[in-house]
């Protein structure tokens, strides 16, 4: 698909370049013309006779602006063409001095420039083209010489002073009739151009009769004029008046001599075409004059016939030639668009064959991609087929493991009820107090009852699995049932510092309720609530309604469940990532199992704590598929009915008087049932401290023990956090620790090494390895006292560069620097290693064996045996050097600790 477009692209490119290459075939100039005004047909008929020849030149763009005879206007005009770069800018000036200027700025842009009909100042432009107006004015006078023999008088009505054609015109007939003797201008009226301008002072010569014999005028519009006011004053016939410019057309200088209004005008050709010409001279390059005059002639009544015969004709074939330029003009636009609708055509008809190969390729391709899927779904029926047999046989194995599983969990069922029905036995036979129990015997209860547990989980969840589970609805006070649960755990709740309330608002909470399956429900939640709820926290269970519904919440101050976890907490085998607990994972599912039977909801929230709220319908018409039963029997909850639940998680120790001779040993562990069993055991030998696991770090810098049994799975921080925190702390670095857990996998362990434990001992574990290792750590901990006992002078940095190494490095240094002050303390010393004074005497006991003063007390008497040996101190010297108050007192020690005095020692 993506290939089609993109030719469909490329022809479409294709055909737009060759729609408009015609166009850019053709190079295009542009021609600016600024025309002085446009009011009168002289200048009329020269714009038109431009555009009638540039349109003869399909390259030319021609663009007229009109000054409107405003001087500074046609200079913006002039300065706008220079702007836009024109190829060829033609000026008709209004004035020569005043336009000078603007033309030499085009001509250094390096635009040619034409001048037209008037001059401007100097010679820097291109080319001028117009008649020459002195031959015009001398022309006009020697008309004037040839018609009159006995001379005459002249009146000369000039064009606009400023303009080159007047001066030129003036000069040219003055010039001729000054030269006579018989001829005179008697006056001289200055015009503008235009017959308004003489009207006037030409009326006020003939009001007092100062009549001339011919009036020359400068143009023919202006001898019109002279001659409406010597026909206001019947002086017409009197008077022979000459014009200039001999335009064609209705009021032009040739219908005005036809008509006899007019003695004579002289021919003064616009250039409009010639300027066109010359301008496509200068545009290919071509040299051209530059002064390029055009000829001018005298029409009177004798050639006026001929004249406006052939301007007649030149008209017409003006007109012809527009016409035939608008045909063919309008025949390349139709043969344009017919050309491009050809292309497009083209263009569309390759696409068309390309799409036709296409899709034949296409076809091809599909065809044997299907014979492709059609074999590979042959070989997928096969595959799968062999999956079905595999899965079948697969089920069918996993469903007899399974089912072994499941009998052997009930074959664990009878040796279970055994123990602890024997043990029920026992009970009765003693004096019927659990208090008889002694220590093992309460370990045997607690864990048998577990296991039966745990196993009942696992038969459950077989059950539910297999859907066999049917319920059996009885008439029920929900109120009084919770109470009952809520009973058994009131003193579970007095062990651990736990408030543990029951509050309800419902009066008549009469519930139809499988009363196994919601006691399992009411007491697998709780006891969750109770196993992560801290000392001194709270677990709340409330009974309230709605109108459908009875809710049950309970809700506990414990870690809580993270919110991203509510929605998976309910599946099989699944629990918290936030706790450190381990289970099987079945106890919510089977809850809400259990719940949903009874056409029930529960639902999880947590904000401080979790929130378990179990939702059952009042009445009995959601249970119609069930027996239900009326007889509300008396309470009695399936997990209260044995010994086995009284008071059986109280088992309490008498603490012994510790003996401050023995060993340190701290057990952090949150099986209260393993650590009891733990202190038990070690209590004849040390001095047991026990951590639950939320205080363990605490504890271990509170102690400083001497060596440290931790397990992993803990509710706050995990072991392995423990342990790598104890181990960068220089109070509890040098203590040995052993890992006792049941993560058996080898990642855990190493995790754990890397932590800094000494050991790693995985459950279920024998008590005398367990025994065995920790008299190992310490041995080792005793060798390496001695090692620093006596070499640690000589202990080279690579070779021991432990934490503890470091540290006595610190403390000889300390005392070294210090050794003379007799008040320096073991408190000083302490404060300098930024540590506690006790926490000094207990590591420094745990590495070295002795005590910090005593240690000091060596380190000085080593350097006395140095002094005496090596220096000319006296003894008294030497005493106060090293800091004792009084010779006598060193005397004494070094005896002590050598066996013979100072002085002794130096002879
Ligand atoms: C037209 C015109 C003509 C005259 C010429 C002189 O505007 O007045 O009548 O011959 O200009 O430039």
């Amino acid at each position: 698909m993506k290939y089609v477009f993109k030719v469909v692209l490329i022809a479409l490119f294709f055909l737009s370049i060759s729609c408009t290459d015609n166009k850019s075939q053709n190079q295009k100039y542009s021609i600016g013309f600024s025309q002085a005004m446009t009011t009168d047909n002289w200048r009329k008929q020269m714009n038109r006779s431009m555009q009638v020849e540039a349109s003869m030149h399909p390259e030319i763009e021609l663009e007229i602006s009109d000054a409107g005879n405003n001087v500074e206007k046609q200079i913006e005009q002039i300065e706008k063409f220079i702007e836009a770069g024109v190829d060829i800018l033609i000026v008709s000036p209004i004035q020569s001095v005043p336009i000078t200027p603007v033309i030499d700025k085009a001509m250094v842009a390096g635009i040619p420039t034409i001048i037209i009909d008037r001059k401007i100042e100097g010679s820097n432009y291109t080319a001028y083209l117009g008649a020459d107006n002195f031959e015009i004015g001398s022309n006009a006078a020697r008309y004037i010489l040839s018609g009159e023999e006995s001379g005459a008088e002249i009146f000369e009505l000039t064009g606009a002073e400023g303009s080159s054609p007047a001066h030129e015109r003036s000069k040219g007939f003055r010039d001729i009739i000054n030269a006579t003797k018989d001829f005179k201008i008697t006056h001289r009226i200055k015009g503008d151009w235009e017959k308004s301008s003489i009207t006037s002072a030409l009326a006020a010569l003939f009001e007092d009769e100062v009549i001339p014999d011919f009036i020359f005028a400068h143009n023919d519009r202006m001898a019109l004029g002279a001659w409406e006011v010597a026909r206001d004053y019947s002086l017409e016939d009197q008077i022979k008046i000459i014009g200039v410019d001999g335009l064609f057309g209705p009021s032009g200088g040739i219908q005005l001599v036809k008509e006899g209004i007019l003695d004579a005008t002289i021919l003064y050709p616009t250039g409009g075409a010639e300027a066109i010409k010359l301008a496509q001279q200068i545009l290919d390059g071509d040299s051209v004059g530059k002064n390029n005059i055009l000829r001018t002639v005298v029409i009177d009544s004798v050639n006026v016939g001929i004249m406006q015969n052939q301007f007649d004709k030149i008209n017409q074939q003006q007109n012809d030639i527009a016409r035939q330029q608008y045909t063919i003009k309008e025949q390349i636009a139709t043969y344009n668009s017919q050309n491009n609708l050809v292309k497009i055509m083209m263009g569309l008809a390759a696409i068309l064959f390309f799409l036709m190969l296409w899709s034949i390729y296409l076809l091809y391709k599909n065809k044997k991609s299907k014979k492709r899927l059609e074999l590979n779904n042959q070989k997928i029926i096969v595959q799968r087929n062999q999956i079905e047999d595999f899965a079948q046989k697969l089920k069918e194995s996993n469903e007899s493991k399974i089912n072994f599983f499941t009998a052997l969990s009930h074959e664990f069922k009878t040796p279970l009820t055994l123990i602890t029905s024997s043990i029920e036995n026992i009970a009765k036979n003693s004096s019927g107090s659990l208090k008889a129990f002694d220590y093992e015997t309460k370990l045997i209860i607690n864990n048998s009852k577990r296991l039966l547990r745990l196993i009942n989980e696992l038969l459950d969840f077989r059950k539910l699995e297999g859907d066999s589970f049917r319920l059996k609805p009885v008439r029920t006070n929900l109120h009084d049932f919770i109470e009952s649960i809520y009973s058994d755990f009131k003193s579970e709740a007095l062990r651990k510092s736990i408030t543990l309330e029951l509050t309800s608002n419902v009066k008549d909470p009469v519930a139809y309720i499988d009363r196994d399956m919601m006691d399992k429900v009411f007491f697998n939640l709780l006891s969750n609530a109770f196993r992560f709820t801290p000392k001194n926290g709270n677990i709340s269970i409330k009974l309230s309604e709605t109108e459908k519904l009875f809710e049950i919440t309970i809700k506990d101050s414990g870690l809580g469940i993270p919110k991203e976890e509510y929605h998976r907490i309910f599946d099989p085998f699944t629990q918290a990532t936030n706790n450190g607990k381990v289970s099987s994972g079945l106890g919510l599912y089977i809850t809400k199992q259990f719940v949903e039977l009874h056409k029930g909801q529960i639902s999880v929230t947590s904000r401080q704590g979790a929130e378990f709220k179990v939702s059952l319908q009042k009445g009995k018409d959601h249970l119609t598929d069930y027996e239900v039963s009326e007889k509300e029997l008396s309470l009695k909850t399936g997990q209260g009915d044995s010994i086995l639940n009284e008071e059986i998680e109280n088992l309490e120790f008498p603490i012994p008087v510790e003996d401050e001779n023995k060993e340190c040993l701290l057990i952090i562990e949150d099986n209260s049932d393993l650590s009891q069993l733990l202190y038990k055991k070690f209590h004849p030998f040390f001095r047991v401290y026990l951590s639950d696991g939320t205080d363990g770090i605490e504890k271990a810098l509170e102690i400083i023990p001497d060596v440290i049994i931790c397990d992993l799975n803990l509710p706050e921080k995990s072991g392995f956090e423990i342990c790598h925190e104890l181990k960068n702390d220089l109070r509890t670095s040098h203590i040995p620790t052993l890992i006792l857990t049941a993560l058996s996998d080898e990642e855990s362990r190493l995790k754990a090494l890397k932590a800094g434990a000494d050991m790693y001992i995985t459950k279920p574990f024998n008590f005398e390895v367990l025994e065995q290792s920790i008299i190992s750590v310490l041995y080792n901990r005793e060798k390496l006292r001695y090692y620093y006992t006596n070499k640690i002078d000589e202990v080279k940095d690579e070779e021991f560069n432990t934490s503890e190494q470091n540290f006595l490095k610190d403390l000889n240094s300390l005392i070294e620097k210090n050794i003379a002050q007799p008040n320096f303390s073991v408190e000083d010393l302490a404060q300098q290693l930024h540590i506690s004074r006790v926490q000094l005497y207990r590591k420094v006991k745990a590495i070295l064996g002795i005590s910090i003063s005593e240690y000091i007390n060596s380190q000085k008497l080593a350097k006395a045996k140095n002094l005496l040996q090596d220096s000319s101190l006296n003894i008294s010297e030497i005493a106060y050097q090293l800091g004792y108050s009084s010779p006598g007192y060193f005397s004494t020690s070094f005896k002590n600790k050598y066996g013979v005095s100072p002085k002794q020692y130096r002879s």
